[in-house]
C-alpha cells in the first residue's frame, strides 16, 4: 500500500490516568514520524491542552531520555468538559489552526470516548493507543503500563506479607482498577494471596464464606499471615469496611490497605516499554497508510487495528483459566492441613 504524502503534521496527547510506558510510546511516535519526514507536536495535559493551545513541539532529539520515566512528560488530565460539543469543536478549530494532520491519542476508555466525538468535528485521522493501568479495553491482551502496575501491587504485597507473616497478621490489600479486576487477579496470583475479590466473580464471596475462610485458616495456621486482595470499588465503605466487617465476624483484627496511586508511578518494566514502543511505531506506520477511527492493539503478540468504539462499548473478560487458578490454589494450605490431621 502507498504512503499518504498529505501526513505532514501529527498531534499526540496522553490523556486520562498516566500509565508507565506513555513516555516510551511518545519516543517511539517521534521517531518513526521523524523517518518519514512528518513533524510532531504534542499538547500538554490532554484533551484540555488542545482546547487551551498548551503546544509543544516534539524532536527526536528530545526522546533520548524518555523512556525509562514513569508518568508522562506531557502531562495528563481528566476532562469531563470535553463531552460537550463545543468543547470539541474548539479541540477541533485548533487542530487545524495548528495544520494537524493526525492525531494519536495515548490513553484508557475515556479517552477513547474523547477521541470517538472529536472525530464528528474534525476530518483528520484518529488514531487510539492503550495506555491505562486497567487494562480494561477490548480488542487489545494488554494495555501500556498495566504490567509494571502489577509488578508495582505484587512488590507492595510481598512487603505487607513480610510484616504480616512476623506478626501473624491478616491484611486486605486494596488495589486498583476502577471497575475491572484485571490487576487483583494478576496480583493475587502473583503475590499468592489467600483469597481475592474482583467485581467479574461471580457470584461474589460474601462475608461469611470470607470470615469463615479466616478463621480456618487461623485455626490451621495460627502464627501465619492472611492476605486478601480486593479491587476498588467493590465492597460497601471500600478496603476499610470490609476489614472492619470482617474484624466483627471473626474476632481477628484486619488491618486494611490501599495501595492507591503508588500503583500508577515508577519506571516501566521492560514489557511495558517495548509494547509501548511497538504500538507507537505502529500508529504511524498506521496512519501513513491510512487507518483511521481505530485503536491499535496487540492480540497474540500480533498488532491489530480495531474500530475505537468497539474497544470501550464492548467488555473485556478476565482470562477465565487465571480466575480458576487463584481459587484453585488459595485455599489449598488449609485442606492439606485438615488432610494431615484425619490421615
Ligand atoms: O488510570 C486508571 C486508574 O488508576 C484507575 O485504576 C483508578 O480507578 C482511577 O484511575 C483513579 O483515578 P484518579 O487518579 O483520577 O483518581
Amino acid at each position: 500500500m502507498k504512503k499518504d504524502k498529505s501526513l505532514k503534521k501529527i498531534g499526540v496527547i496522553t490523556s486520562g490516568g498516566d500509565s508507565p510506558g506513555m513516555n516510551a510510546c511518545i519516543r517511539a511516535i517521534v521517531n518513526t514520524a521523524w523517518q518519514d519526514g512528518i513533524e510532531v507536536v504534542g499538547f500538554r495535559h490532554g484533551y484540555r491542552g488542545i482546547v487551551e493551545d498548551f503546544v509543544q513541539p516534539l524532536h527526536p532529539d528530545d526522546m533520548r531520555l524518555v523512556s525509562q520515566r514513569g508518568g508522562t512528560f506531557l502531562k495528563s488530565a481528566r476532562y469531563p468538559e470535553f463531552r460537550e460539543d463545543d468543547v470539541a469543536k474548539a479541540a477541533a478549530k485548533n487542530l487545524t489552526k495548528h495544520n494537524v494532520d493526525g492525531l494519536i491519542v495515548i490513553g484508557g476508555d475515556g479517552s477513547f470516548r474523547g477521541a470517538y466525538h472529536l472525530e464528528k468535528f474534525w476530518d483528520g485521522k484518529i488514531i487510539g493507543l492503550p495506555g491505562t493501568i486497567d487494562n480494561d479495553l477490548a480488542g487489545t491482551d494488554t494495555t501500556i503500563g498495566f504490567s509494571t502496575a502489577v509488578d508495582t501491587a505484587m512488590e507492595a504485597i510481598d512487603k505487607v506479607r513480610e510484616t504480616a507473616e512476623a506478626m501473624a497478621r491478616v491484611f486486605i490489600i486494596e488495589v486498583m482498577g476502577r471497575h475491572a479486576g484485571f490487576i487483583g487477579l494478576h496480583a493475587a496470583i502473583a503475590s499468592a494471596a489467600e483469597a481475592m475479590i474482583v467485581p467479574e466473580m461471580e457470584p461474589q464471596p460474601n462475608l461469611s464464606e470470607l470470615a469463615d475462610n479466616i478463621i480456618q485458616a487461623r485455626t490451621a495456621f495460627p502464627d501465619s499471615s492472611y492476605i486478601v486482595v480486593l479491587s476498588e470499588n467493590l465492597w460497601p465503605g471500600g478496603v476499610h469496611g470490609l476489614a472492619e466487617n470482617l474484624g466483627k465476624s471473626t474476632g481477628v483484627t484486619c488491618h486494611a490497605c490501599p495501595l492507591g496511586h503508588i500503583q500508577r508511578g515508577g519506571r516501566p518494566n521492560a514489557q511495558d516499554r517495548i509494547l509501548a514502543m511497538q504500538l507507537g511505531n505502529a500508529a504511524v506506520n498506521a496512519m501513513l497508510l491510512g487507518s483511521h477511527n481505530v485503536m491499535i492493539g496487540l492480540e497474540n503478540e500480533h498488532v491489530v487495528e480495531v474500530p475505537l468504539n468497539l474497544t470501550f462499548e464492548r467488555d473485556k473478560p478476565l482470562d477465565q483459566r487465571l480466575v480458576d487458578l487463584q481459587l484453585s490454589l488459595q485455599g489449598v494450605n488449609i485442606a492439606s492441613k485438615e488432610a494431615n490431621k484425619t490421615s
